[in-house]
């Protein structure tokens, strides 16, 4: 193995003669903006299992040669990929023998999910390069991203769909594959950025809006931008309530404070299939009061929300009323009349699926009723803010989804008869969320979970309207 080693002569005259080379530099990222080898990329990893899944997806027809500051890492690394047949080198000694000139990042190596979001929430010019296979980004993707999959991007034909002059994020499940593009793409003289955590941790950014704020009332819509779930924060006097919180919990706890608001009580609308609850761990880190429906069951102490009782927020009383249909149990709260949190019953584009607990006719049939005669009775223009938003559903006013009385009668399934209705609704089938069961059982509380185990097991897009 001794050509593994190669000296500042050898890699420049590589260069200069532009020998297809990958050129990975495993020094931190700031020092690696701060001056790296032109054409080389950041090969930075968060833990050693990541550096192997990186490592594993190289590709192995190409002279790799990786770079740190003195030759120590780069040596041992290039050693083990060479013995796992790669055509594996490293820098003698690093980048203190290399007496060319370097040059500057003009933009960070990775970037969190929520730097992500505020660039794309500032309307940047970035290009989303999602690498994952079709089939993948065909089930779930960043609106606006182009697909171009890690193998292609090797090649003449992938490279040409890249533009040259904007900002490129490379994106892929978990920010592996990702990496392995801004390699790729530094080959071809292009700087690009990879998605920490790819899409899985996208799907955990939450994003708080105020969506009504009169008196001493706030409502706070806060949306999982990733796969379109709403959750809400009725605050009144100085003290919240948080409706169908999700992950990451601590999030609520950061937007009730700028407004003043301590936690104090916090709710599910129903027990969710497609998103992990972080009712439970809100709950829990805020000292708040866990509620449910009473017409559910849960494994852990709760109190129990009734239908036709109120609970008091501030100088607000929210009224619990039930709304089965999506599923048996499900409640709605009301805010002085005319602002309900219906949970998955009714949509801005759509109604909620009832399907999803194997009883769909019945279910189908209580959702007509729960929609005719308790929903589309409240004030014409009352505001309903639904727990989720279908892909590429536009908010409403002012980036806040909620549908009116009003509005929903335009659905045409809710111009049919009760028999139709039932009838159209149970024959709409719907693929069902992934790991819908276990979402389940672990809203349940009959499975315990950790925080960093939320972001796989709702990967994918929701699923709980009829589509
Ligand atoms: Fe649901």
């Amino acid at each position: 193995m001794s050509n593994v080693e190669i000296n500042a002569e050898e890699l420049e005259y590589d260069i200069q003669n532009k020998i297809p080379l990958l050129i990975l530099d495993l020094r931190d990222a700031s020092n690696f903006m701060k001056g790296h080898i032109e054409g080389s990329a950041n090969a930075k990893f968060s833990s050693e299992q990541q550096k192997q899944a990186v490592m594993s997806r190289l590709p192995r027809d190409q002279k790799i040669v990786l770079i740190d500051e003195n030759g120590t890492e780069s040596s041992q690394n290039a050693n083990m990929l060479a013995r796992f047949g790669f055509n594996a080198h490293y820098l003698k000694e690093g980048l203190k023998s290399w007496k060319k000139h370097l040059v500057k990042s003009s933009q960070e190596t990775a970037l969190s999910n929520e730097n992500l979001w505020n660039s794309l929430k500032n309307n940047e010019d970035v290009f989303l390069l999602d690498v994952r296979e079709p089939m993948e980004f065909a089930e779930f993707k960043i609106p606006g991203a182009v697909n171009v999959p890690l193998s292609e991007l090797f090649t003449e034909k992938g490279a040409d769909q890249i533009p040259k002059n904007k900002k490129i994020v490379t994106i892929c499940s978990h920010g592996n594959r990702s990496m392995v593009a801004t390699f790729a793409l530094a080959q071809k003289g292009l700087e690009s950025t990879s998605l920490e955590g790819g899409m899985s941790r996208w799907n955990q950014v939450l994003n708080a809006q105020t969506a009504v704020k009169q008196d001493d009332l706030i409502i706070i819509q806060v949306e999982k931008v990733g796969k379109g779930c709403l959750s809400h924060i009725v605050g009144s006097n100085g003290e919240a309530m948080v409706i169908d919180p999700t992950y990451p919990p601590a999030k609520y706890v950061e937007f009730a404070e700028k407004e003043g608001l301590k936690i104090t009580k916090v709710i599910d609308t129903h027990q969710h299939a497609d998103h992990v609850s972080a009712a439970k761990e809100l709950a829990k880190m805020t000292s708040a009061e866990l509620y449910f429906s009473a017409r559910e069951e849960y494994s852990v102490e709760h109190k129990k929300a009734h239908d036709g009782e109120s609970i008091p927020v501030g100088n607000k009383q929210i009224r619990v009323m039930h709304t089965p249909g999506h599923t048996a149990g499900s409640m709605t709260y009301v805010v002085d009349e005319v602002y309900a949190f219906v949970g998955d019953t009714l949509f801005v584009e759509s109604i909620g699926r009832p399907d999803l607990r194997d009883k769909a006719e019945e279910f189908a049939f209580e959702l007509h009723e729960t929609l005719h005669n308790k929903l589309l009775n409240l004030p014409p223009d009352a505001k309903i803010f639904p727990t989720h938003h279908g892909e590429g559903v536009q908010p409403t006013e002012n980036g806040i989804f909620y549908t009116t009385p009003k509005m929903a009668k335009q659905l045409s399934l809710l111009d049919l008869s009760k028999e139709d209705f039932v009838k159209k609704v149970v024959s709409m089938a719907t693929p069902r969320p992934m790991n819908y069961s276990m979402v389940i059982k672990v809203n349940k509380g009959t499975i315990p979970i950790m925080e960093e185990q939320v972001p796989d097991l709702e990967m994918g897009p929701n699923r709980c309207s009829v589509q």
